[in-house]
């Protein structure tokens, strides 16, 4: 008797509703700017590595004429740090006019004219990790309406400056004003890992409904002991995460693999 009632459970696990943007029915693959890049913004000093327009152009490049395209990798993703200091006179969100002359509709273009993708950034607080502007619980439905108008096709919502209840209305209400939108957008949630990444604080199957994935773990640095420490808190924890996952819904590792196998070795002289 036993025996059946855990057969039945893991079975109910299984058949898990997905996000139904029809999105990510494998995991998505492709480009994120922060492992490497950060917040640096210093584009007179250092412009072949700042947060810019320019940056995103090149890795599009890479991955568009290098191979990558054909692998998979078609996701080009904005991080924190790209956007101006100031929302624009109608409340929205804009980028930086230096770094990003062309504005996020044109680099969602540039990206879609090459079979590739674009992903951006924002965050749950009143002000991102970094300190540019947030989007807050009564902000959400103007950005999500912004990134649509823009053609982002993946949005990734960090979790700094806000509490857990702010959390809980938050990360649903996006995914609804992404849905309302229209447009299909990727939703990456850093839900968990503000919540320490398993029950009872977090809940995988109400995410699985929301967000196409989800960061579980703390960030991925340019160090082996950084990928290492994550992969051991994966295998600690696989009963819980593995059940999580399914077509549409993804745990996220903080592309690990991605960035590693990515095209900033490419780069290098
Ligand atoms: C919005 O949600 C509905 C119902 O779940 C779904 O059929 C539709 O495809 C979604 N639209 C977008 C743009 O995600
Ligand atoms: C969470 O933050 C909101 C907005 O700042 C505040 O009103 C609320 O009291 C906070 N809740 C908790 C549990 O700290
Ligand atoms: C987790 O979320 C699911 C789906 O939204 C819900 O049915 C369930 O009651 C939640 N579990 C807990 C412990 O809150």
């Amino acid at each position: 008797m036993h025996f059946t009632v855990i057969v039945f459970a893991s079975a109910l696990s299984v058949i898990t509703f997905a996000l139904d943007n029809g999105l990510m029915r494998t995991p998505p693959m492709g480009w994120l700017a922060w492992e490497r890049f950060r917040c640096d913004i210093d584009c007179e000093h250092d412009p072949k590595n700042c947060i810019s327009e320019s940056l995103f152009i090149d890795m599009a490049d890479r991955l568009a004429e290098d191979g990558w395209r054909e692998l998979g990798y078609v996701y080009v993703n904005i991080d924190d740090c790209w956007s101006s200091k100031e929302r624009d006179q109608q409340g929205r969100l804009q980028a930086d006019p230096k770094r990003f002359p062309g504005g996020i509709h044109k680099l969602a273009r540039y990206m879609h004219d090459r079979g590739l993708k674009l992903g951006i950034y924002g965050d749950m607080g009143t002000l991102t990790c970094g300190g540019y502007p947030g989007t807050p619980l009564d902000k959400i439905e103007i950005d999500a309406q912004t990134f649509a108008e823009w053609e982002v096709d993946m949005f990734k919502y960090d979790g700094c400056w806000s509490n857990a209840t702010e959390q809980e209305q938050g990360y649903p209400l996006m995914s609804k004003a992404l849905n309302a939108t229209g447009r299909p957008i990727g939703y990456s949630c850093s839900w968990p890992a503000y919540q320490g990444g398993l029950p009872p604080k977090v809940n995988y199957s109400q995410l699985g409904e929301i967000c196409n994935l989800w960061r579980n773990y703390g960030d991925i640095d340019d160090s082996w002991d950084s990928i290492l420490n994550i992969i051991d808190w994966f295998f600690e924890n696989q009963e819980v995460l593995i059940p999580a996952a399914g077509p549409g819904r993804w745990n996220d590792p903080d592309m690990v693999f991605v960035v590693m196998t990515c095209p900033t070795a490419t780069l290098q002289p």
